[in-house]
Parts: structure tokens; sequence; C-alpha cells
């Protein structure tokens, strides 16, 4: 008989709900505040889980109670949102998306897991794999960008970052997919509303992320805390049973969102806690985090028969093998025993600085005013975000403390040790008060280059931070207009660097001044990763992952749209467009300058005619016609043009790198499978439907800007 069987013929009714009992230690906040203190359930088994615990003694001291204190000394199971690091931070994962780099998107994942391990952490509540298309919406931040293949590739990073190649190793973390599914399209990109799409916006955007957290080994996932189409994920038989582990044979343990269960008596499906819970044990919810619903309302659902104990069981066997896959029964306490040497910080740090630079999207760089010049003897360095450490650990900084993070100005004064690097921050982020505005102002005649730092605080994204305007906030906007109009007037060029968990809409600063940065929130390291791309010393590579909107009214917007039966035509009036904005976005998904210039040319697509059992492979040629060596990302796009339903004008199937010298050529290799060409097709089922699909390649997704190869598909022979 196994451990596991052994235990559960042993344990209590409590004892196995304790199990299926997620409740928060006071560390952090990350929802409503429900009282409670777990120590005394602990030590009667009646919780077997813990969230939002920090502390290597804390932990250890709470994991000891439950291992030597309770009748059955079944160890706990303690998870955190570690979602771009531990203590310290990497990008936001919106920024870090930015990268094109799935290797580093699994380092850092891994390096956060070893530091959140060390301190004796099992779980985090990461990756999150909402794709969102609404930047009204904050949690933009924490997610995969717009298009869903690359989501597919980020949650396979992830998962392989976070729980390594043996989850019971002493640094792996059983990594949650969340949040599942489709919360990134919430109702007017407001957090947590009701969420209606068509279900092959489902399969097409939403899903393929989970389907290849979950093909990559994922141990966990949380649902979604909003419903779809009226059926609250959390009680989703559906999507919880049916596809993800019917169709998609997931194993693992699916934990609520934070008190979810019990928001299902708001969603209007449940009377009362009991049926609460009932719905979500019946759909294949494991764990209840924060709601308290299992312990006090599945004993009453059981006696009105709304479950069964089999059901129960089901979960808490779930439960219990998740704990021994992570080695917690054999080994308790090997997590945090061992503290990380200096050197292992020091190089994370030096990691967290290098994927920061990395993140950075120069928007645009005009007359080359950036990198900054060698003789600049005098810098201002004005707003909000220019000495604002703290707030460069965006949302989810989870156990980073406020100190020991590299802001703007210490990061310039560092880089800059003989220029006069003076500051100014003009106004406060969100305030109405614009005294500080003139002595910004007044600064900027008397130095040789201004860096404007705008944006947003950590906390207008992320979780319950949707945001109806997204210009800069406060009087921001008022701010960097004096100083433009100052700076134009003594001929002194202007960086801005914006700080965000989205895509601000800012057309009117993208006009004015002479270089933009998008930095996102770049973690600890920012002001330094900041530096080394404001002075050359890295050059510029990162591309957004997120269309960039010039006005509010034109949200949703993203590349991958079905065409429109009356296509933008200026000559046309009767066509699809605005009267009063152009359709074409700010900048489009890709966008990304770098200090080199590259051409694109000779693209070559093999073969032809493609079979189904085909590799298409594609090359092209990249020339950096600029003054400085540089890296390109090349992304390949496909269209079908004519198919049995409308396709997405572009559809996002890879990307590569290339670093090329001043003057230098180069060639990229990209192949597709063939049968990555399948779709859903009217009956929402995989199709392959033979004819003719567009390959285009180039540095966006603008497709002005792809050269275009064609391929005849047909199906293989029968030999
Ligand atoms: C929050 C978030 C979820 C997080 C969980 C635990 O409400 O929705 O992403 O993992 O609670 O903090």
């Amino acid at each position: 008989m196994s451990r596991i069987d052994t235990l559960m013929g042993k344990m209590t009714l409590a004892e196995k709900l304790g199990q299926l009992t997620m409740a928060a230690s006071s560390y952090t906040v990350t929802g409503p505040i429900i009282a409670g203190d777990s120590t005394d359930a602990i030590k009667a088994g009646t919780i077997g889980n813990l969230l939002n615990m920090v502390g290597a003694a804390h932990v250890r001291q709470m994991q000891r109670l439950a291992v030597e204190e309770s009748r059955l000394g079944i160890p706990l199971l303690i998870g955190l949102d570690i979602v771009h690091g531990h203590r310290i931070l990497f990008p936001v994962p919106l920024g870090e998306a930015s990268l094109f780099d799935p290797e580093t998107w699994a380092l850092t994942a891994r390096e956060s897991a070893m530091e959140a391990a060390a301190e004796g952490l099992a779980m985090t509540f990461a990756p999150m794999l909402d794709v969102a298309r609404d930047p009204r919406w904050g949690r933009s931040a924490e997610g995969p960008g717009e298009d869903p293949w690359l989501g597919a590739r980020i949650a396979e990073a992830k998962v392989r970052g976070f729980q390594g190649a043996d989850l019971a190793a002493a640094d792996a973390l059983a990594a949650v997919a969340k949040h599942y599914c489709a919360y990134g399209a919430v109702t007017a990109g407001r957090d947590y509303a009701s969420v209606d799409i068509s279900a092959r916006t489902l399969r097409e955007v939403h899903m393929p992320a989970f389907e290849a957290a979950v093909a990559a080994g994922v141990a966990a996932v949380m649902p979604a805390f909003t419903d779809l189409a009226g059926i609250p994920m959390t009680a989703n038989k559906e999507l919880l049973r049916g596809w993800l582990r019917g169709r998609w044979g997931f194993k693992g343990v699916i934990v609520s969102d934070y008190n979810a269960i019990a928001e299902l008596i708001n969603h209007g499906i449940a009377a009362d806690l009991a049926e609460a819970a009932a719905h979500a044990l019946n759909a294949g919810v494991d764990i209840d985090m924060m709601a308290d619903a299992y312990r006090h309302g599945l004993p009453i659902a059981l006696e009105r028969g709304l479950v069964a104990m089999a059901q129960i069981d089901e979960s808490v066997r779930r439960v219990l093998t998740l704990k021994e896959q992570l080695g917690l029964f054999d080994h308790p306490y090997r997590r945090g025993t061992t503290p990380e040497s200096n050197a292992t910080l020091t190089q994370r740090r030096r990691l967290a600085r290098a994927v920061g630079a990395r993140a950075i999207v120069m928007l645009k760089n005009d007359k080359e005013t950036l990198p900054l010049p060698a003789s600049l003897r005098r810098l201002a360095v004005i707003g909000p975000l220019a000495d604002a450490p703290a707030e460069m650990r965006g949302p989810w900084w989870g156990a980073a403390d406020t100190e020991g993070h590299v802001s703007v100005l210490s990061g310039l004064r560092a880089m800059l040790p003989h220029s006069q690097v003076l500051y100014v921050p003009g106004v406060a982020i969100e305030s109405e008060d614009v005294s500080g505005i003139a002595a910004a102002v007044d600064l900027c005649a008397t130095v040789d280059a201004i860096v404007l730092c705008v944006g947003e605080a950590a906390v207008m994204s992320g979780e319950a931070a949707s945001r109806a305007h997204l210009d800069l906030p406060g009087k921001q906007r008022e701010f960097a207009e004096a100083v433009l109009e100052r700076a134009r007037a003594s001929a002194k060029p202007v960086i801005a660097i914006l700080f965000s968990g989205r895509p601000l809409v800012v057309p009117w600063l993208v006009e004015s001044a002479d270089a933009v940065l998008a930095a996102w929130f770049l973690g600890s390291e920012a002001g330094n990763s900041i530096s080394d791309v404001l002075t050359g010393r890295v050059s510029p590579s990162g591309r957004t992952p997120v269309t960039w909107a010039r006005a509010e009214g034109q949200i949703p917007i993203f590349f991958g749209e079905r065409p429109s039966g009356r296509p933008a035509n200026p000559k046309d009036h009767f066509t699809s467009k605005y009267l009063d904005v152009a359709n074409e976005p700010l900048f489009p998904f890709g966008h990304g300058l770098t200090y080199g210039l590259f051409v694109y040319s000779n693209l070559r697509v093999t073969p032809a005619d493609v079979e189904d059992i085909d590799t298409i492979q594609i090359r092209v040629d990249v020339r950096n016609v600029g003054a400085r060596a540089a890296q390109e990302t090349v992304f390949l796009f496909t269209h079908d043009k004519l198919a049995s339903v409308a396709r997405p004008l572009l559809e996002l199937k890879g990307f590569t790198k290339i670093d090329l010298r001043p003057g230098e050529t180069g060639s990229v290799s990209l192949s597709l499978p063939a049968t990555e060409l399948r779709f859903l097709g009217p009956e929402l089922e995989p199709v392959f439907e033979p004819g003719e699909v567009e390959i285009l390649v180039g540095p966006c997704a603008d497709r002005s800007r792809l050269l275009v190869g064609t391929i005849r598909l047909s199906w293989s022979r029968p030999c």
C-alpha cells in the first residue's frame, strides 16, 4: 500500500478538508483581508497549505508545526506570488516578454525559484498566461502580451524554469499556470468583470498558452475569478474537467484564486458556502485558497448530497501526490536549509541588470539622440520616476523590500561620474500640485540633454488596477509639455522614459520628444539597465509584445484581427475606419529600434509546394546599414488568404535574432512545420486545408514592412 493510500485510510474528514485548504499568512496582502490565525489549525491538521509567507525561519516554524506536532505529520505546501523574482526582481512579465528569448525567460524563472526555495517556499503562483489586448486592464503587466503563440512559448519557458528538471529538488518550485481562462478579456478592461467571448476566440487566443503549460508539465492551474459566458471559471466543469483534465490530460492540482470559491455567491450561482463549495469541487477545484468554503461548506454539502466523499478523496489524493512529487514528505525542511551565497546574489543582480536592459523598447530615436554623447557634461534627470527606486519594482513585487533597487538617477550618476547629473522631480506621479514645474523647466535651459522620467506608479498596474484613461497620470502631461516646450526653445534633446505596466496612450509625447524608451518596470537593477542603454554600453534590442494604441478609442487593437468585409480605404467612405483617428496603431507589435539600422532582402521560402508532412524552410538576408552594432529580432508571420473560415490578417509563427556589426550582412533561417498551418475549421476542430498561404518575414507586425512569400499547401499523396 502506498504512503498516500495509508494516509488516506487514516485521515478524518476534517484532516482531508484541511489538505484542500490554503490560508494566507500576513506577510503580504493579495486579496480581501480574512482574519484568522493558522497555527492551531496547522497543528490540528485542518489547514494543509499556506500562502503569502516569507522568511526561511518563519516558513520552517510553520512546517515544523505540521510535520512534528500534527497527528499525521503531513507537510505544508507553502506558496507565494513569485511572478518576476523573489527578492531580486527582474522586469515585470510584460517587459520581459520584450526580450523574445525563451532561454532567458526560463533562466529568470529558474533564478527566482532558487531564491524562493532557499527560503523554504515550494510553489509560485506563476506564470500568469492571460493574453490581453485591452491595456485598460492592469493585469496586462503580469502577462505574455497580446499573442497566443508568444504566450505558449512563454508558458513553456516559465514552467521549465520554475520547476526545473526535478520537482523534488531543493531549488524547484511547483508552478501554477494562471488564470485559466480568458481573464484578459474582461468587459471594458475592468478587473474581475464578466467575460463573454466566442468559442473560437477562447480556443484560438486564450487557451493555447495553458495547453502549452500543461504539455510542459505544469504542476498546478489556477482558474480565473471571472465567469466565461455566465459560467464562473471556478465552477466551470466543462473547461476544468472537460478540457483541462479530459482533453489535455492534466493530472495536477487545481488551486482556486483568492476567496474565489466563496465569490460564486456574488456571481449568483450559489446560495451559500455549501453550494459554492459543491460547485467548485464538482468542477475539479482541489484547493480552496482563502475562502474557507471547503472546511465550512463541504460537510454541509455532503449532508445535502451535493457532493460525494469520493470527490473529496480524489482531490485530497492529488494534493498529497503533489506534496510527494515536491519531496515534502521525505525532506520537508530541504527547501530553506541552505542560504544562498553572496556571490550567487551578486550574479543574480548582474543578470537582472542585463535582462532589464534587453527589456527596454526604444520606441523612437530621432536624429540619433541616443546613445548620449560621451562629451555630455550636464544632464537633467527629471520627473516623478527619476528617483523612485521602489516604483521600479512594478506590480507583484512579492518579497522584494522597498530598498535595494536602483533608480534612474543613481544609475546615471554611477555611469557618468564626470558629468553633472542634476535632478528635479517636477511633479509627483499622481498629485495635482504643479508648483515644481517651473524649477524643472528652468533647469532644462542649463543642461546638454534632458532625461524625462514619467509614467505610472507600481500600483497603477497589476491586480485591481484598471485605468480608464491611459495617458500619464496626475499633472505629468502638463509638466512634460512645459519641459518639451522649453527644451525645444533651447534646442536641448529630450529623452522620455515611460514607466508602465501597459502600453500608455501618449501620442503627443512621442510626437514631441526626441527619443522615447518603454521601460515598463525593470526591477531591482532598473536604473543601471536604463543607464546602460542611454550611454550605449548596451544597444537596445527589446520589441514590444503589445500593440500601442494612438487613441483609447481604438482599444482593443491588436495585429491578429480577422479581415473586414470592407477593409479601410481612404477613397471609399463606406469602409472600416474612424472619422477622427487613423486605424494604424502608434506602434505595432514587435516594434523596437536599435542602435543599428536593418534592411531585409532576398526572402527564400522552400518548398513552394508543401505537403502536410513537410517543414517549410524560410531564409532572409539582413543588413545592418547603421553606424553601430546591434541585434535585430526577425519575426515570422503567416496569413491564410482563403480558407473555410476567415483567418487573422497575421499570425505569429516564429522569431529569431541576429547580431550584426555596421555594414555587415547576415542571413537568418526559420523553419515551420506545415502542421503549424492547421487551424480550427467551422466546427472548431483542427483542419488542414490545401491552398495558398502567405509567409511574411520582417521587423514587426506591420505588413508594409514585411517581405512576403507564398506557398501552396496540399495533402500528402498516399504512398
Ligand atoms: C490574487 C491573484 C492571483 C494570486 C492570488 C494569491 O487575488 O488573482 O493571481 O496568485 O491572489 O496571491
